[in-house]
Order: structure tokens, then C-alpha cells, then sequence
């Protein structure tokens, strides 16, 4: 098992009392499998995914990555798990202006202190398997929405994470697109066996899930763990 939520709740402040954002929610992702979470807009999958990430720290309950329990790290420490073991993927490939795309993935070794130069071989390696070898020096300014997507999403895979989370990847590509990037996030998490965890508002794209669940007010409704 290599993500083990347990119990979490999440509240954030709102006026004068708080706001219930995860509920004692539970879930376990398995290596080599995609679960979609899907739910209504304010459901809570954002703060689940910022929350398995260790960027959230929730009010109770715990995380477990890859065997580690995340509970009583400190901020270093799950700064370090983060770079190693977890691959983020957000609405907004946030790439860097000034990078070509290959040293858009060259940085995250960087960060853990791997050899540049097997780092420009596997970079170089991840930009064929997302089907940008042609792109590789192009810096994000020549490359479409699609393209910097497919760029984000080989930069989470590039330090071999554990844990891939992925949050509506799709929200600013055409459906063509959209269909694609999910496609080959479904196909590199099994292929790498990653624990990956999709949050996606387009129910077209569940069928690539290996399972489906939906959050309804911060808890899961295990009714519809099928996709
Ligand atoms: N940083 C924050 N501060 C206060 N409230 C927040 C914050 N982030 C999310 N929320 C609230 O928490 C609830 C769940 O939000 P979110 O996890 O973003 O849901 P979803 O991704 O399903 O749309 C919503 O009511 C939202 O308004
Ligand atoms: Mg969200």
C-alpha cells in the first residue's frame, strides 16, 4: 500500500467558527492503481489532494506514504519526502519561463541531488514516453496548453515518486486533449506503478480509473466506488 489516509478531518477558519473541508475521511491507494475522485465543486477533493501531498496538515487523522507516517515530520523533512517520493500535478503546470522543457525536469533532480548527467538521460527519456522528444528544448512560451500539461505531468514523474497526485489536469485543455493527458497519466502510473489519485470533473475520463469514488461534503460515499 503506498497511500494510507486514515480519519482524516480538515477544517479551515471561516468568520467566527470553522469550516468542515474532509470529514473523517478515509481512503488506501494501491501501487499501480488510478482511483478518480470526483464530487461537486467545494466537496473537498482539492483539500483531500493538498492533504495527501503534505502540504495541508490536517486537524486529525493520518497520512501514510509509502510506509512512512507523515504525522510527526516537520516541515524539512516532508519538503524532502515531497521531492523523493510524491509527484504533484495541478490545474496549472506552473513550468518555469526561462527552462526548455527538458530542464524543466533536470531541476527536480537536481533538488535531490542525483547526476545531471543520468538526469538529462531519464528527462530526456520521460519527454518521449509523454511524445515531446521533438520539444525538448523548447522553452513552455512555444508549447501548447497540451503540451505543458504533458511537460508537468513527466517533471511529477521525474525522481520516481511513490504517490502521483493529479488535480483536474484537464480544466484548461479542449476535450481532445484532456482525453489524451488522462490517458497517459493512466498509462504511466501502471506502467511505473505509481498510487495515483486523479481528481477529474469530467466523467468521460473515468473509465481509464481503476476505481471511482466521490466526495460529498468532505466524506467519501463508497457507493460509488465503481467507475
Ligand atoms: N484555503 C482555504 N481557506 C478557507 N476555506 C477553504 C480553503 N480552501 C478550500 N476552502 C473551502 O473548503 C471547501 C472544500 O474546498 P476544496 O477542497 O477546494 O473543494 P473542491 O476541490 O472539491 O472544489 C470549500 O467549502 C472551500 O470553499
Ligand atoms: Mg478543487
Amino acid at each position: 500500500m503506498s497511500l494510507e489516509l486514515t480519519g482524516i478531518t480538515l477544517t479551515y477558519p471561516d468568520g467566527d467558527g470553522r469550516l468542515t473541508a474532509l470529514d473523517h475521511l478515509s481512503l488506501t491507494v494501491p501501487r499501480g492503481g488510478l482511483t478518480a475522485v470526483v464530487g461537486p465543486s467545494g466537496s473537498g477533493k482539492s483539500s483531500l489532494l493538498a492533504v495527501a501531498a503534505t502540504l495541508v496538515r490536517p486537524d486529525s487523522g493520518t497520512v501514510v506514504v509509502d510506509g512512512t507516517d507523515t504525522t510527526g515530520m516537520g516541515r524539512g523533512e516532508l519538503a524532502e519526502l515531497r521531492r523523493r517520493r510524491i509527484g504533484i500535478v495541478f490545474q496549472q503546470p506552473n513550468l518555469l519561463p526561462s527552462l526548455t522543457a527538458v530542464e524543466q525536469l533536470q531541476v527536480m533532480a537536481h533538488l535531490v541531488g542525483r547526476s545531471p548527467r543520468r538526469a538529462r538521460t531519464r528527462a530526456l527519456e520521460l519527454l518521449d514516453a509523454v511524445g515531446l522528444a521533438d520539444r525538448a528544448d523548447h522553452r513552455p512560451h512555444r508549447l501548447s496548453g497540451g503540451q505543458r500539461q504533458r511537460v508537468n505531468i513527466a517533471r511529477a514523474l521525474m525522481n520516481e515518486p511513490t504517490v502521483l497526485l493529479v488535480d483536474e489536469p484537464t480544466s484548461a485543455l479542449d476535450h481532445h486533449s484532456g482525453a489524451a493527458v488522462v490517458g497517459l497519466i493512466a498509462e504511466l502510473a501502471r506502467r511505473n506503478a505509481t498510487a495515483t489519485l486523479l481528481v477529474t470533473h469530467d466523467r468521460s475520463h473515468l473509465a481509464v480509473a481503476d476505481r471511482t469514488v466521490e466526495v460529498r461534503d468532505g466524506r467519501l460515499r463508497p457507493s460509488a466506488a465503481v467507475s
